[in-house]
This record gives structure tokens, C-alpha cells and sequence, in this order.
């Protein structure tokens, strides 16, 4: 069977307070190596005032999704092959470049996992913001140098008023990426994509920058799309989470239905696979067997087929659709298919008992703490 496209499968309806709303992308690199299949009709929502979390492992598409949004995908090789995103109304892969670029600098604003990348080395971090600031805003010099400084005090740089001037090679990694975070703010967006935000930071600073978001996304009321490999992370900003594999969204819902009911088998597995936080990022486990299939050859049917412990025939030869399981419940699997969903919650339960995660600890768990590392030693001992 053929892969389907978006619009046969599941298109809910219409909703109030959408903001972003990704319909059915496909972005494929044309490399010598072959075509890299990197997202095949992954579409999810980004409500006003909200955060989406998109989550998986290294290499899933969660980038190339973010990318795709926001219409800077590397062409050549990458190109968006079909989809929409929409956004307050409008298709914005039908903008020009010229526009685009205005949204992205007025109405969605972008933070990498690098900062390094992203800020000018010969350049202060006080130029770079007001800058910004001035793109967007109409204002004098003196005006904005004030303003830069606000948001500096407000991602929490310390003695901002003095570090306006200082080059971003003077500060730590936590206070850069803190740089990028003041800068992605003083256009003021509707909607904040970040992208690995803590990945490169230690855990302490980690801790220090989730709770900007935290402040960012409730005094300013923004809409956020937070993108991770950490469900640590997820547990504790997001309100709904997107899991990604290997170019696939296999599961969608509310953060809280998604830990307390966890039903793709990947998402079990990530659930049983969580890293405790002293995990240093060069001894990164995976307790998943099996690695991510390349997207130039994938497998065929399930693209989750050669790493799952419940796969069926049916799972090596059809590409499983997504399924409505509940109200903000979508999961893309044979066993939700094949199988009537009371029969299926049954064996997912046995599926979560054997993994043993603790997924209501790990939402109530404040920092990257205990709870976090017994959940992770469970989930690993029941895979020896
Ligand atoms: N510029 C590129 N050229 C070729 N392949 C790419 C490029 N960027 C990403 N990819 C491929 O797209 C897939 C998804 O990558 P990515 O979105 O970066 O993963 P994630 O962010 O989930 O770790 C990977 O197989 C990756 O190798
Ligand atoms: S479709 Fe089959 S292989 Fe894929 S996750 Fe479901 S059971 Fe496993
Ligand atoms: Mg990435």
C-alpha cells in the first residue's frame, strides 16, 4: 500500500485559537548519497498561548520540521515536496522570500541549539539587540540601547546595564544562549520557535533557562514551539506534545494524556528510556534497541517496524494512518487499526507495566530530579 496522503487521513476540523497550523509537509533532500526522506506529512497545531513540545530522537525530523515553518530549509539540497502551514489565516508557503523574511523577524522568532552560530562574534550583544530591536520597531538609538538592556534584566543577565557592551565570546553558554533567547523576544513575536534550547547547556543552566520559558510563556502570553529529545523537558513546559519518528509524527495529545497514556510503542519506549540527569551528553544512553533507520532507505510499512517489540506482518508492508483514540489523542499504528481501541488499551497497559515508567512522577517532578533517574533504572533493567 501506497503512503497516503494528509488529506485522506485524519483532518480534524477547523478550531478556535489556533495560531500555527502545519498540514500534510513533506520535505525531502536531494543528496548524491540518495533522497533523504526527512518528513513525510507531519502536521500538528500550535495553539495561541501554548506550547507544543515536538519530541523524538537525534534525527528524527524535529529540525527539518521547525525549518520547514519557517521556511528556511537548505534548497539545495532540501525542498518542501508538499504541505501547508498556516498561520493567522494565511498559507505562508505561498509568500515570497521578502516576506517571509519580514515574518520571521516580526511574527515568529527562532532560537537554535548553538548560539554560537546564530550571534555575530565582532559584533556586542547590545548592538545585536537593539538591531533587533530596531528592524521592528520604530525608535531612536538611545530608546533602544534602554530596551535592550530590559530584556537583557529580563532573561535574567545579571548587571545587564554594564554586559550591554561586552562581545558574546565574554559570556558562558547559558548566557548566550540567554543573548539569543532577549534577542528572539524584542521583536516581540507571536510565536517562539526553539530548538534544542538546553541541549548544549549543563543541567543546572538548563534548569535556568526552562524557567525563562516558563515567565516568557506566561507573562507574555506567547505561543511556543519547543523542540527536544528530552521528555524531562517536555513533562515540565509543554501543554501538548508532538512524537516524532524517523520523518513520522507517530503520536499526538495533551502532555498530560500522553505520560499518564502513552500508547504509540515508541513513545513507551521513550517513556522507559529517559536519561538520568547526570547523563553526560558524550555517554548519551539509548535503551531503545536499535537506531534510527536511515531516511534514504527506510524500512517500508512502519518506518518503527525493525525496532518495535509488537510488530506484525501487516507492520512491514503498510504504512500505518494516524487514528483518533480520543478527543486530543492521535496515534499512527497498526495496532490501533487493526485492533478495536479497548482491545489495544489493554496491551498497551501491559506494555507500560513492562517499561514501569512513572509517568505522572515525572509530571509532578519540579527540577531534572530522583524520580526522573529511578523511572530511567527501571525502564533500563527491564530491557536487560
Ligand atoms: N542539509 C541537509 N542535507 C541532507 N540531509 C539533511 C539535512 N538536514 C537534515 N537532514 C536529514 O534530515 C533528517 C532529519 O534531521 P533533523 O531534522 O535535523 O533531525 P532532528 O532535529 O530530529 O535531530 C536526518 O536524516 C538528517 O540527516
Ligand atoms: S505499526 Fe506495528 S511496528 Fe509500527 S509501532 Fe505499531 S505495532 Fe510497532
Ligand atoms: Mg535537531
Amino acid at each position: 500500500m501506497s503512503d497516503m496522503t494528509f488529506q485522506e487521513e485524519l483532518r480534524p476540523p477547523e478550531e478556535e485559537g489556533v495560531l500555527l497550523d502545519v498540514r500534510g509537509i513533506r520535505t525531502y533532500f536531494f543528496t548524491e548519497e540518495g533522497v533523504v526522506k526527512a518528513l513525510e506529512n507531519v502536521g500538528y497545531k500550535v495553539y495561541e498561548s501554548k506550547t507544543l513540545g515536538i519530541v523524538g530522537e537525534s534525527g528524527c525530523g524535529k529540525s527539518v520540521s521547525a525549518l520547514s515553518v519557517m521556511g528556511i530549509v537548505p534548497d539545495p539540497p532540501g525542498k518542501i515536496i508538499e504541505g501547508e502551514v498556516w498561520f493567522r489565516g494565511e498559507d505562508l508557503r505561498k509568500k515570497s522570500d521578502a516576506e517571509m523574511r519580514t515574518i520571521r523577524g516580526n511574527k515568529i522568532a527562532m532560537i537554535f541549539q548553538d548560539p554560537m552560530t546564530s550571534l555575530n562574534p565582532v559584533l556586542t550583544v547590545g548592538d545585536q539587540i537593539m538591531e533587533a530591536i530596531r528592524l521592528h520597531q520604530d525608535v531612536d538609538l538611545q530608546t533602544a540601547r534602554e530596551n535592550s538592556i530590559k530584556i537583557m534584566d529580563l532573561v535574567g543577565i545579571p548587571s545587564a546595564a554594564d554586559r550591554v557592551d561586552d562581545y558574546p565570546f565574554m559570556f558562558s553558554g547559558g548566557m548566550r544562549q540567554r543573548v539569543m533567547i532577549a534577542m528572539a523576544l524584542s521583536c516581540n513575536p507571536e510565536l517562539l520557535v526553539a530548538d534544542e534550547p538546553t541541549t548544549a547547556l549543563d543541567v543546572t543552566i538548563q534548569a535556568q533557562i526552562l524557567n525563562i520559558f516558563k515567565a516568557i510563556r506566561n507573562e507574555f502570553n506567547m505561543s511556543i514551539m519547543l523542540i527536544t529529545h528530552d521528555l524531562g523537558v517536555i513533562a515540565e513546559l509543554c501543554d501538548y506534545t508532538t512524537v516524532m519518528y524517523a520523518g513520522y509524527i507517530v503520536e499526538y495529545a495533551t502532555t498530560i494524556e500522553l505520560f499518564k497514556n502513552p500508547m504509540h510503542p515508541y513513545t513507551i519506549a521513550l517513556l522507559g528510556a529517559i536519561p538520568k540527569p547526570e547523563t553526560r551528553k558524550d555517554d548519551e544512553l539509548t535503551i531503545i534497541p536499535g537506531s534510527i533507520p536511515s531516511l534514504i532507505t527506510p524500512p517500508p510499512g512502519c518506518r518503527f517496524h525493525p525496532r518495535c517489540s509488537h510488530t506484525m506482518e501487516l507492520c512491514k508492508t503498510d504504512i500505518p494512518l494516524l487514528r483518533q483514540v480520543a478527543p486530543q489523542h492521535t496515534v499512527r499504528c497498526h495496532l490501533f487499526t487493526k485492533y478495536p481501541i479497548a482491545e489495544v488499551e489493554e496491551y498497551t497497559a501491559k506494555m507500560r507495566e513492562l517499561y514501569q515508567h512513572d509517568q505522572m512522577e515525572i509530571i509532578e517532578q519540579k527540577g531534572l530530579g530522583k524520580k526522573m533517574t529511578k523511572a530511567f533504572k527501571r525502564g533500563k533493567e527491564n530491557l536487560e
